[in-house]
């Protein structure tokens, strides 16, 4: 009888086949094998990076041996001479990723039934499982409020920085939403604010906007946001044909004043090349559409009403009150965010936001994963 932990392999033809442990099978192929040898004269130890130009193996490359010296890892000899070591967990592990997938928190689609809506306390430089668990919360449902934020001005930007780099726009580091006269943009005036997402006309677009309330002293003003992958999806259900037309309708986005000149094109709906949902780009303020055929803008403007009409439907709008110290942070790419309007006469509504970019926090979850991974201790303490 095989030790235990000890696995099955042989090779079939140019691939190798690992049997899992439910006694399933993963095949390999060799080339793909090649690309991920971890020795010396493949990659540069140091940096896991590449020496050899994965281009030039021989595309015929076979496997001549295959041995287990321990259990889960094994050692294989290519056609091309070389000889390498890897462990079945990491190969299985990689080859069990979803086409699409970051290696990250899955989204969790919601809609206005939420229960668990994610809101914590805040504080800075928190222990590596509470953070763990925020980035969690963030990945999943697209979202995370934190209270108690000091009201100091350009806290945001800390808080920024606690997740990712802060990205500078012309806007500056960081911009303050608030009524003004002299308004370069609807956000800050008083007006109600459709669902949208932030800024579809710059390249790239933010990937996360985060807005912390200093000061609100209306009763309107009221934040709400929506999960845009949900309605999407129920969109490509109830309406595949409003859905498709939206993935693949460039719209023209514009931002305009005096030193300033945005614009970029992009499908209200993206898809990934799995067909994926990968980003919504939607803001009724500053959306243009290419003048197509007529029968075909008509069919747009149907879609995107269709559409439209879902992401303010109540059945999926969280609405909530910002309150002087909470601070929200959320996907620019999955979720629309907007506001009710307010009466400026009642008092100051003032709100000040960034942007940062996912990788930030994507980056940020993995590392923290490995480390507690590392010391399970630092994980039950949370
Ligand atoms: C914005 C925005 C919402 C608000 O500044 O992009 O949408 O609550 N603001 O004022
Ligand atoms: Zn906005």
């Amino acid at each position: 009888m095989a030790p235990s932990g000890t696995m099955r392999l042989k090779i079939a033809g140019r691939e190798l086949l690992l049997e899992r442990a439910d006694g399933s099978e993963q095949s390999i192929p060799a080339l793909w094998l090649r690309e991920r040898c971890r020795d010396a004269v493949s990659m540069d130890l140091r940096t896991q990076q590449r020496l050899q130009d994965p281009s030039d193996f021989d595309l015929g490359l076979s496997l001549l041996a295959v041995a287990q010296p321990t259990p889960g890892v094994f050692r294989v000899r290519f056609s091309d001479g070389h000889e390498a070591s890897f462990t079945a967990e990491d190969l299985l592990a990689e080859a069990a990723l979803p086409l699409h997938s970051h290696d990250t928190p899955e989204p969790q689609l919601w809609d206005a039934s939420l229960r668990e809506v994610p809101r914590v306390r805040w504080r800075a430089d928190p222990p590596a499982a509470e953070l763990f668990a925020w980035l969690e919360a963030f990945l999943s449902y697209g979202f995370i409020i934190f209270r108690g934020v000091p009201t100091r001005p350009a806290t945001v930007l800390e808080v920024g920085a606690q997740f990712g780099f802060t990205r500078v726009t012309n806007f500056g580091a960081l911009f303050d939403v608030r009524s003004t006269p002299e308004a370069t943009d609807l956000a800050y005036t008083a007006v109600s604010l459709d669902p949208h997402t932030d800024n579809p006309y710059r390249a790239p677009v933010p990937g996360i906007q985060l807005l912390h309330c200093l000061a609100n002293e209306t009763r309107g003003g009221l934040s709400t946001l929506v999960d845009g992958f949900a309605v999407a999806e129920v969109l490509r259900r109830a309406e595949p044909e409003a859905f498709e037309i939206l993935t693949r309708t460039p719209v023209r986005f514009k931002y305009l004043d005096a030193q300033t000149e945005l614009t970029a094109s992009a499908p209200p709906i993206e898809l990934d090349v799995t067909g994926a949902l990968r980003a919504i780009h939607f803001s009724p303020r500053l959306d243009f559409v290419p003048l197509l055929p007529g029968a075909q803008l008509t069919a747009y403007y149907r879609a995107r009403r269709e559409f439209d009409h879902r992401l303010r439907a109540p059945d999926f709008e969280l609405r909530f009150l910002l309150e002087p110290g909470d601070l929200v942070m959320f996907d620019n790419c999955r979720l629309l965010h907007g506001r009710t309007g307010f009466d400026p006469a009642e008092g100051l509504r003032h709100l000040q936001g960034c942007y940062i970019d996912m990788d930030g926090p994507r980056s940020l979850y993995r590392v923290l994963r490995r480390q507690l991974a590392r010391s399970p201790a630092a994980r039950r303490s949370a």
